[in-house]
């Protein structure tokens, strides 16, 4: 099969580092005579046959652009046989030869739907702040807002000590606690709650309370940073900071970065994974390969099945993990 124009789309939540891949596979496809175009606000775009041309002109100066120049969005819609239907007359129609899509799982299963109907390619690119892609040791984004998060939470510790108070800082993620506890670990907090260490807020509250007691029984650092994964608290945020407050007696504050932790300029880590990413994705259109997704191990490139990212879950790093504990402030 001779591929003559590929189409890219970014969708679901948007990364740093999405615009470097952009970037990526236009020019790694110039190269090997291939055009590209982009579909606009995900696979809504292929729907509204709303796309643009991208030249390599277009993705001049673009590698450290945050966000994506093809904007994002989730599609419903695309969860319809009829809607998949729709979109392939419309690549037909414009002769795309095949397609690469930015995201993160939920955007891989529309990918993987989109690949049942159509006879050409469709290849993903983990594209995603949360890390929670498994068969990638990275997604392009992840980086980056680590990097974000802990100079907000190095900010914040200011101003915690000075008033001796608890800050709870509540991190993106969705189900998973990359951000979390790669934050927590890199700003030197005091705990960390995650999806994968959570048994019940019973329990995490006292093991929350033990460690701030000792602490402030032994007259160290009088203010405390506990970072925590989104959605994970029962109740939120409030539920905890009122248990705190009511067990301690000390003040508590609560901060939640919520969409700054997606936006920004990428991190050399991000523009350079996207720029791998990208351009083996656009060999993996060129050798045909279907319903696969570019991933990358040790930083090898290798592409794997889209099933992978929303079948299995991606584990913490065990190290990483037990490291945690021993690098904790003792009481
Ligand atoms: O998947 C990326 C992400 O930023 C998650 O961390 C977060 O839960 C979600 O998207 C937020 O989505 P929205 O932008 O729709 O509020």
């Amino acid at each position: 099969m001779s591929v003559n124009k590929i189409a890219i789309l970014t969708s679901g939540g948007d990364a740093p580092g999405m615009n470097a891949c952009i970037r990526a596979i236009c020019l790694a496809a110039k190269h090997a005579n291939i055009k590209t175009v982009g579909y606009k606000h995900g696979f809504n775009g292929l729907l509204n046959q709303e796309f643009i041309d991208l030249e390599p002109a277009r993705v001049y100066n673009l590698i450290q652009r945050g966000g994506t120049i093809l904007n994002s969005a989730r599609c419903e819609k695309f969860k319809q046989a009829a809607s998949i239907a729709k979109a392939i007359v419309h690549l037909d129609e414009n002769n795309i030869d095949a397609l690469i899509v930015i995201g993160g799982n939920g955007s891989f299963k529309g990918a993987a739907q989109l690949q049942n109907m159509w006879n050409k390619p469709v290849v993903g690119v983990p594209g995603t702040i949360d890390n929670d892609i498994a068969g990638t040791d990275f997604t392009i984004g992840y980086h980056t807002a680590i990097q974000t998060a802990v100079e907000s939470i190095d900010k914040v510790k200011d101003t915690a000590e000075a008033f001796e108070r608890i800050f709870l800082v509540e991190v993106m993620g969705r189900e998973a606690g990359f951000i979390a506890l790669n934050s927590a670990i890199a700003s030197g907090c005091d705990h960390v709650l995650v999806p994968e260490r959570f048994t019940s807020a019973g329990e995490e509250l006292v093991k929350i309370i033990d460690k701030l007691d000792s602490r402030r029984a032994n007259k160290k650092n009088a203010s405390h940073i506990i970072i925590v994964t989104e959605n994970l608290w029962p109740g939120g945020l409030a539920v905890l900071a009122d248990s705190l407050a009511s067990e301690t007696g000390v003040d508590v504050r609560i901060l939640t970065l919520g969409h700054v932790q997606r936006g920004g300029s990428p991190s050399s880590e991000d523009r350079l994974l996207a720029t791998r990413l990208g351009t083996y994705a656009v060999q993996c259109c060129i050798n045909d390969e279907r319903g696969m997704m570019v991933a990358e191990q040790r930083e090898t490139p290798m592409s794997l099945p889209l099933e992978i990212s929303w079948k299995e879950k991606k584990a913490l790093n065990s190290y990483t993990v037990d490291m945690l504990d021993k690098i904790t402030l003792l009481g």
